[in-house]
């Protein structure tokens, strides 16, 4: 027998470890509703035409063999200029990944030893939490307050942070949140990182697709002498997530962030290059016609409206309205663990969502996260399931 590492046994992944349930249901002959994955894809969007046709030239071009290890120059410019007209400034490194997860990967291993801690947001996106400890380094979770409409308890954070401290990780918009990190709270992380030195990862993968509000000023905005690796990608608002497109800017005083940047740059040598034809699509999403973010938007507003107002009726159920992205985490009123409640769920309806076990959350409470990316009709069927399970559950 081939034995697995110690280090696999540990690694789960939420959003997808509920597909062996959905299986069963669907063997059983239910009909499912994927209220579980975050492509829009797999839904009624589609990515914006001139980016496929820039992709495609590529390919027709014999743009085939591994790209450059960092990034296409033009799409790199395209990064920075972008980056620059949103009010990041010390710019000093910019870099194309397979995904933003393969650039999350590569920041932490360039980054951290064993013995070392990076602070990971709860709730948040379960990768750092995968990586993490795939490296052997320490996730030390700060809270995000629900009851402050999921905002950072940065007072936590500074508790935290301890000397082996190399990094504070920011989702903003958050995944599974969908809220938006008022820019106080960015402001006191900012003075924190600067305060013990450590590094900020802000993860803005939903910043374009803020439903209320003017938009968000990246973190790396709000100053130019703080380290900050910011991470962006074509997955979500450029509605290109199979095509694996992301990248990293790296910002702050040139001498604090130099050796650290090279050995980012070490990583990205050493796998090569990322999708190359994909890279000639930065440039065209960046800058050619955005008028698809504007229909994205408003689409995903009414979706979440639709959502909000069946998940506050669900008795037992409240919701921080989510302010971005496509993702609702309400709460539960139930004694059993959200994966239990979930399991049920899948079972019983077909409705596949992610148990709040999986983002984490305070001890005590249970959540489940609701994708909103599905056509408004396919929601309310969903949800009313989901209602009428949760009212034969109670009773
Ligand atoms: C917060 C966050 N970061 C990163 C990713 C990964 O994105 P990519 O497709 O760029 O690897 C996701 C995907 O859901 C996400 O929610």
């Amino acid at each position: 027998m081939i034995e697995p590492s110690a280090r696999s046994r540990e690694i789960r992944y939420a959003v997808r470890d509920v597909l062996a349930v959905a299986a069963e249901a669907k063997r059983a002959g239910r009909k499912l509703y994927p209220l579980n994955i975050g492509d829009p894809l797999a839904f009624d969007f589609k990515t914006p035409p001139a980016m496929i046709e820039a992709v495609e030239r590529a390919m027709r071009d014999g743009r085939n063999g591994y790209g450059d290890s960092i990034g296409l120059a033009e799409a790199l410019d395209a990064v920075r200029a972008d980056a620059g007209r949103r009010g990041i400034r010390a710019i000093r490194r910019a870099f194309l990944c397979s995904g933003t997860s393969e650039g999350i990967e590569i920041a932490l291993a360039s980054l951290a030893n064993r013995g070392d801690n990076v602070l990971v947001p709860s709730p948040g996106y379960p990768l750092y939490e995968a990586v993490l400890h795939k490296l052997e380094i320490e996730c030390r979770h700060y809270p995000l307050v629900e009851e402050r409409g999921w905002s950072p308890d940065v007072e936590r954070m500074a508790e935290l942070a301890d000397a082996r401290t190399r990094a504070a990780v920011v989702i903003n918009p958050n995944n599974p949140t969908g809220s938006v990190a008022p820019r106080e709270t960015l402001a006191s992380v900012v003075g924190i990182a600067a305060k013990k030195g450590f590094l900020v990862i802000a993860d803005e993968i939903y910043d374009k697709l803020v439903l209320d509000g003017p938009a968000q000023p990246p973190l790396a905005s709000l100053s130019p002498d703080v380290p900050v690796l910011t991470f962006n990608g074509l997955s979500k608002a450029y509605l290109a997530p199979g095509w694996r497109m992301g990248w990293g800017i790296l910002s702050g005083p040139e001498k604090e962030v130099q050796a650290y940047g090279d050995a980012v740059e070490k990583f990205l040598r050493a796998r090569l290059s990322s999708n190359h034809p994909m890279m000639y699509a930065v440039k065209p999403a960046l800058e050619g016609d955005q008028s698809h973010l504007g229909r994205t938007v408003e689409t995903l507003r009414r979706r979440r409206d639709v959502t909000q107002a069946a998940l506050t009726a669900m008795p037992g159920v409240s919701c921080v309205p989510p302010a971005a992205a496509f993702y609702a985490f309400p709460r539960l009123a139930i004694r059993e663990e959200d994966e239990e409640f979930v399991r049920g769920l899948i079972r019983a309806t077909g409705v596949i969502v992610v148990h709040g076990a999986g983002f984490g959350q305070a001890a005590g409470t249970r959540h489940f996260r609701v994708v909103f990316l599905p056509p408004e009709e396919v929601l309310k069927e969903a949800l009313g399931l989901v209602r009428d399970y949760i009212a034969r559950h109670a009773s």
